[in-house]
């Protein structure tokens, strides 16, 4: 959605604060959400609402920040530097100077509220239309603690913005809250922030204290966030954790909306794509850059981190994946294992206890128990016997094992690569493969049985006289 309203808006995004009350050396705002840095919805949602120019005031940790930055969002986002954290205020005037002096209109937000409407912020901007200076948006809420509260006058007339640790009993009573999300006149904000003292009880420059300058200079609009949960500016853990379960929710019902089945208890990252009639069941985690086709199944407490799966496939019970790819109607799983660069076409089978690594399992292949196949390429239609091991590591090199098509592979076979199978070839059960198989042939390298008649009564009497006899010592 871009519905820009009105003349050009500029965004400051403020993201320059530690976030001590994380208790973690990592900047706030990188700390994940539904696999998302925090910092990254603000600035959507300026995008989403229009803003040709985004601006994110760095500080704490500014190289880590701006390098994730720069890979997200390009040249879409610019930074700024606060030098030293004192303030709201002094982070909003460390931007000021790089603003486009034709800039009208700025959106102030903070990077640590993530779950902005950005149709709100639209209604925000047009609502300085009318003339007023500054405009905010504010949240009502049971429970105000640690925001800072928005003080009007009898007649409803904004005054000003008290933080929590400034305000008196009777202030403190207030559950109109500041969410830290305004719009001003670009010339408005330059001359109040360059006002603002450092006189309260953190000895800070407050970004709020320009609300009681806009109130005697042509007043303060308003808008009131139709859901608190806007305000959920996230400081601790508790609030990260709840501002992520709000997230998950509503990528769940994006989904749904779109036609897909989403379980309660499954979480999709915010930046997975679930195509139409997928079903998605309790306990499934899908992050990352993964797809899900349409009408594919993943089924009950799966992980897939970056699969590509495609349309039809089923993904059973506790089936783990990551960076790899499931071909239409395949079939993978319960507790199947597929690491890095495996590649499982259409059709293809990989069951129970099978674990596959940089491998191409090819159409219509099967390993359907108990397997580890590394560094190799799995002809077409193949049958890889339970218990069949890839043995691609000598301890220095990994090598690769090549599987022709309609090849059989019989039980509990080792296979030493490197080495190639040849096409329709028969491995029999119990083999160790140390040279390659031509097409067609039939491989079988293990000991001969032999049959001594009558001889097991014989072996388990004089086993029996061994334990008997020997007085059992100590
Ligand atoms: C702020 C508001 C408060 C509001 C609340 C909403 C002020 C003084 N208070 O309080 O009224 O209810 O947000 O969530 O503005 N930052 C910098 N540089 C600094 C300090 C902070 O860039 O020097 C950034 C932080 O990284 C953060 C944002 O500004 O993203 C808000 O700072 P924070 O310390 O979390 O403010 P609050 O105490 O939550
Ligand atoms: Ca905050």
């Amino acid at each position: 959605m871009t519905t820009q309203a009105g003349s050009s808006l500029t965004a400051i995004v403020l993201a320059a604060g530690q976030g001590t009350r994380m208790k973690s050396t990592k900047p706030k705002v990188l700390h994940p959400l539904c696999g998302r840095p925090m910092v990254d919805y603000a600035i959507e949602a300026a995008l989403a609402a229009g803003c040709g120019d985004v601006v994110v005031v760095v500080g704490y940790g500014r190289d880590e920040l701006a390098a994730h930055l720069t890979k997200a969002f390009g040249d879409r986002v610019r930074t700024a530097v606060q030098q030293a954290q004192r303030g709201t205020g002094d982070a909003v005037r460390s931007a000021l100077p790089t603003l486009d002096p034709s800039a009208e209109r700025v959106l102030v937000l903070c990077g640590d509220t993530p779950l902005l409407d950005p149709a709100e912020l639209v209604r925000l901007a047009g609502s300085i239309e009318g003339g007023a200076p500054l405009a905010m948006l504010t949240a009502m809420t049971e429970d105000p603690t640690g925001y800072g509260r928005v003080l009007r006058d009898a007649e409803g007339k904004i005054l000003a913005v008290r933080e929590h640790r400034d305000a008196t009993e009777e202030e403190r009573r207030v559950r109109e809250v500041n969410t830290g999300v305004y719009v001003a006149r670009a010339s408005f904000l330059r001359e109040s922030v360059a006002g603002l003292l450092p006189n309260n009880a953190q000895g800070e420059l407050y970004l709020t204290d320009i609300v009681a300058v806009a109130a005697k200079a042509g007043g303060v609009a308003s808008v009131q966030a139709e859901s608190a949960s806007a305000l959920v500016g996230v400081n601790e853990r508790a609030q990260l954790a709840a501002a992520e379960d709000i997230l998950y929710g509503r990528i769940a019902d994006r989904i749904r909306r779109a036609g897909a089945t989403v379980r309660a208890t499954a979480r999709i990252d915010a930046t997975v794509v679930v195509e139409p009639d997928a079903v998605i069941e309790h306990y499934v985690v899908l992050r990352g850059k993964t797809r899900v086709g349409a009408n594919a199944r993943i089924d009950v407490g799966s992980v897939l981190t970056d699969v590509e799966v495609a349309p039809s496939a089923l993904v059973k019970p506790y089936s783990i994946a990551s960076d790899s790819t499931i071909g239409e109607n395949a079939q993978i799983g319960p507790f199947s294992h597929l690491r890095p660069e495996s590649r499982i076409e259409a059709e293809a089978h990989i069951g129970n206890f099978v674990e596959t690594k940089k491998t191409v399992v090819r159409r219509g292949a099967k390993a359907n128990h108990l397997a580890y196949l590394g560094d190799g390429d799995i002809g077409e239609g193949a049958n890889i016997g339970a218990g069949t091991i890839f043995c691609n590591y000598d301890g220095f090199k990994k090598h690769r094992t090549e599987i022709g098509a309609g090849a059989f592979i019989g039980s509990d076979t080792q296979i030493i690569a490197p080495v190639r199978i040849g096409v329709g070839a028969y491995v029999a059960t119990g083999t160790t493969i140390t040279r390659d198989v031509p097409d067609d042939a039939l491989a079988i390298a293990r000991l001969k049985q032999e049959n001594k008649e009558g001889y097991a009564s014989k072996l388990k009497a004089r086993l029996k006289a061994s334990v008997t006899k020997k007085p059992s010592g100590g």
